[in-house]
C-alpha cells in the first residue's frame, strides 16, 4: 500500500499587505493548509507595512523573494498619496514584465444581477494609455490649458497578449475569444491590436472561434446578453473598465480575483483594495483572495485542488448561507473561513 502522495511543495511569496490584507491573508492561508495546497509560503512585506520598517513600500528583500519563487499571493496595498512613492502595483508589473492581467468572472452567489455567468477578461497590462506619456501645453496664464496623452501599442506586445488569450482558451476548454477595440476611431493605436488579433486568430482556426467588438458596443452587450461572450481580450484601459463592469454582473469587488502573469513571475491578488473603512473590524470578505488562490493553484497545474476550493466556497454560500455584510450577510471573516475549513475537512 502506498500513501496518496501529497503534491510536491512549491515555494511562493506571501504578502499580507495593508488594511484588510492581513485579516484575509491569514484566513486564506488556513484554508489552503486544510486543502493540502503545495505552497510553501515565504512571507515578505510590501505597502505601508513595509514603509515603517524599510522606508520603501516595495523593499528589495520582497523583490528578491519574488525573483526567486516567481510566484506570489498578494494582499491589497494602500497607495500612499502625495508622498513621492510610485504605485507598488505598477512597479511590480514593470519589474516582472507582468503583461497579462487575467480576470475571471463567475456566478457564485445566487440572486445577483445575472446568473450562470462564466467569463474571462484578459487585459494587456503594460502598454496603451497606461505608459503615462502625458504633458500640458500652457496658453496665456493657464499652465494646463491643453492636456495631451500618448498611448503606445506595439505589434509585439499585441501578439504576446493575443497569443496568451488564445492559448488560455485552449488550455481551459473555452470556445471563443472576442477581440475588443476601438479601431474605427483610433485607427493606428487600436487598429494594430485588431489586425494583430485577426492574424493570430488564424493560427487557432478550427480550434477557437474568434469574434471582434467595438468597446462601446461590447459594454452594452455585456449588460443585454453577457452569456454570448466567453474570453474577452483587450488593451489596457478598455480592460480596466470592462473588468469592473463584468465584476458588477456577478456581485462586485468581493468576488473578483485577478492574476498578473509575465515571463519572469506570476502574481495573484484580489481586484479590490485595502478597504481602510472596514479594516480591523473582522468583516472583510475573503472570497476574492480565495478565488485568486484558486487561480494560483490552476497556474501550477493543481486544477483539482482549485475545483475543490471553489466547490467548498459554493457550499458555504449556498448551503451554510454564510456571507459577509458586503454580500448582504452577517457573518464575520473568521466564520466564513471556519465554515470553509469544515466543508473541506468533510469532503477530504
Ligand atoms: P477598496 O477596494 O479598498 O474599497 C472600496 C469599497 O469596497 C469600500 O467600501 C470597501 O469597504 C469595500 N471592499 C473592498 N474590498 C472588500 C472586501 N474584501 N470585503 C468587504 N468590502 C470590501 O478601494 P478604495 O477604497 O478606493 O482603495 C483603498 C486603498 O486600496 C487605496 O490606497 C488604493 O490605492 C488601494 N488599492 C489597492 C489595490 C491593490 O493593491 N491591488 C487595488 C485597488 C485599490
Ligand atoms: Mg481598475
Amino acid at each position: 500500500m502506498t500513501e496518496p502522495s501529497r503534491a510536491k511543495q512549491i515555494e511562493a511569496t506571501l504578502i499580507p499587505g495593508d488594511g484588510i490584507g492581513p485579516e484575509i491573508v491569514e484566513g486564506v492561508r488556513s484554508v489552503l493548509e486544510t486543502l493540502g495546497s503545495p505552497f510553501l509560503w515565504v512571507e515578505r512585506a510590501a505597502g505601508m507595512a513595509a514603509i515603517a520598517t524599510y522606508g520603501d513600500p516595495l523593499p528589495e528583500e520582497t523583490l528578491a523573494s519574488i525573483r526567486r519563487t516567481k510566484l506570489a499571493l498578494k494582499g491589497p496595498l494602500t497607495t500612499p498619496v502625495g508622498e513621492g512613492f510610485r504605485s507598488v502595483n505598477v512597479r511590480l508589473r514593470e519589474e516582472f514584465e507582468l503583461y497579462a492581467n487575467v480576470r475571471p468572472v463567475r456566478s457564485l452567489v445566487p440572486g445577483q444581477r445575472y446568473d450562470n455567468i462564466d467569463l474571462v477578461l484578459i487585459r494587456e497590462n503594460l502598454e496603451g494609455l497606461y505608459v503615462g506619456f502625458e504633458h500640458y501645453v500652457p496658453i496665456g496664464d493657464d499652465p494646463h490649458a491643453v492636456a495631451i496623452a500618448s498611448g503606445i501599442n506595439t505589434r509585439a506586445g499585441a501578439r504576446r497578449i493575443l497569443r496568451f488569450a488564445f492559448d488560455y482558451a485552449l488550455r481551459y476548454g473555452r470556445r471563443k475569444v472576442t477581440v475588443v477595440h476601438k479601431a474605427n476611431v483610433l485607427k493606428a493605436l487600436s487598429g494594430v491590436f485588431l489586425t494583430t488579433g485577426l492574424e493570430i486568430a488564424k493560427e487557432y482556426a478550427g480550434r477557437i472561434e474568434v469574434d471582434q467588438r467595438i468597446v462601446d458596443a461590447c459594454a452594452m452587450q455585456l449588460v443585454i446578453n453577457p452569456w454570448q461572450f466567453d474570453v474577452i481580450v483587450t488593451t489596457n484601459l478598455f480592460g480596466d473598465i470592462l473588468s469592473d463592469e463584468m465584476a458588477g454582473l456577478v456581485g462586485g469587488l468581493g468576488l473578483a480575483p485577478g492574476a498578473n502573469i509575465g515571463e519572469r513571475a506570476a502574481i495573484f491578488e484580489a481586484v479590490h483594495g485595502s478597504a481602510p473603512d472596514i479594516a480591523g473590524r473582522g468583516i472583510a470578505n475573503p472570497i476574492s483572495l480565495l478565488l485568486a488562490a484558486a487561480l494560483m493553484l490552476e497556474h501550477v497545474g493543481q486544477e483539482q485542488l482549485a475545483d475543490r476550493l471553489r466547490a467548498a466556497l459554493h457550499a458555504t454560500i449556498q448551503q451554510d448561507h454564510l456571507t459577509t455584510p458586503d454580500l448582504g450577510g452577517s457573518a464575520s471573516t473568521r466564520q466564513v473561513i471556519a465554515a470553509l475549513v469544515r466543508r473541506l475537512k468533510t469532503t477530504a
